[in-house]
């Protein structure tokens, strides 16, 4: 079965080929960080209008790429939300325009369902499964007995991870998306110049707490000498991480240790840093527990996830119609 997958919620505009044969065919990208850089975030109108710009041309562009026409696929599938409505809508409009033209079955897919699943395309994932979805926008903890089936156990009371990285990335005049920079200017900081708080540490909910930390990190920078040095930059970024990082595998570790599950999985654009991999690495090994991280490439957003997600619906005979509509919030819920 051949799924042609449609990501516009955010900031990205991707299209992807899924091959329920071969595996992922293509998964192309249309990146409008550069659009967005100067205003030190997502400017909903702006990727509204981008979307609608670059998605056909991508469309045509993977056709030809394989050499296929509309009619050779077997289905679409299309995030339907959580996202920005207009640049979801984009998405919705364009894959519900295609499914009419060539008669082909149309499923929308929930943008977490797509990060979680990504984690197929690089390792046959393992039940019953705990995963931490760590994006620009969200914060969660999902138990997985199986693909379809999800219960959120726990969550972020403000801010989410990835935007903890976003907030401090700005703070130190560090280009957006802030992840990648510190994830990279970490890796040359001095352990131990700042500490930074961990909240939230002896509630024994899942839950996390990051916007302290920005307000932390403002008093921190605001009693250096002006203009920060880069030995400065770096040290600030390594206890950022190092916070973040710590908070994220407590709980993880805690929700694993409580439903006994037998793997645990990272989803989301802040499953490409490496410290947090690394980190997630040894403590399952510790556990026992299987951890395969996701190719870097299918952590942020992109459409082979949507396309995967895609099959694995289609494949069980869910359809969606026309009626399709895009939602910017709600939480994951199960379809099997
Ligand atoms: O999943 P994603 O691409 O978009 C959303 O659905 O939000 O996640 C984007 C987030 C941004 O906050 C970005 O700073 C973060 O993922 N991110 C990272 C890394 N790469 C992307 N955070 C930490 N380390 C990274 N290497
Ligand atoms: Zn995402």
């Amino acid at each position: 079965m051949k799924v042609l997958g449609i990501e516009t919620s955010c900031d990205d505009t991707s299209v992807a080929l899924y091959d329920s044969e071969t595996g992922v065919a293509e998964n192309l990208l249309s990146s409008q960080v550069e659009l967005h850089n100067n205003f030190g975030g997502v400017v909903p109108e702006l990727a509204s209008r981008a979307h609608l710009v670059n998605l056909l041309p991508l469309v045509d562009h993977l056709l030809q790429r394989q050499n296929l026409q509309l009619k050779d696929l077997d289905g679409l599938a299309v995030t339907s939300g959580p996202g920005l409505v207009g640049a979801l809508l984009v998405g919705l409009s364009t894959a519900k325009a295609l499914s009419m033209a060539a008669d082909l079955p149309l499923v929308g897919i929930h943008h977490i369902e797509g990060h979680i699943l990504a984690n197929a395309l690089t390792d046959e994932m393992v039940f019953p499964a705990m995963v931490l979805v760590v994006s620009g926008g969200h914060t969660e903890i999902i138990y997985m007995p199986e693909v379809g089936r999800y219960e959120k156990l726990g969550g972020t009371l403000d801010d989410a991870a990835g935007e903890a990285y976003d907030k401090t990335a700005k703070l130190l005049k560090l280009p957006y998306p802030g992840g990648p920079p510190i994830d990279r200017l970490a890796s040359k900081g001095t352990p131990g110049r700042f500490n930074f708080p961990r909240p939230l540490q002896k509630d024994p909910r899942l839950v996390f707490s990051f916007s302290g930390l920005k307000t932390a990190v403002k008093l921190a920078v605001e009693k250096l000498p002006q203009p920060l040095t880069d030995q400065d930059v770096n040290d600030v970024c390594f206890e950022v991480q190092e916070a973040i990082v710590d908070s994220l595998c407590q709980r993880l570790f805690q929700a694993a240790r409580l439903k006994h599950v037998k793997s645990v999985y990272l989803a989301g654009g802040v499953a490409a840093n490496g410290r947090l991999r690394q980190r997630v690495a040894a403590e399952a090994q510790k556990y026992h527990l299987h951890f395969i991280p996701p190719e870097r490439v299918y952590c942020t957003d992109n459409a082979a996830m949507i396309a995967y997600a895609g099959w694995c619906h289609l494949n069980e005979g869910r359809r969606d119609g026309l009626d399709l509509d895009s939602f910017p919030r709600g939480t994951l819920t199960s379809w099997r």
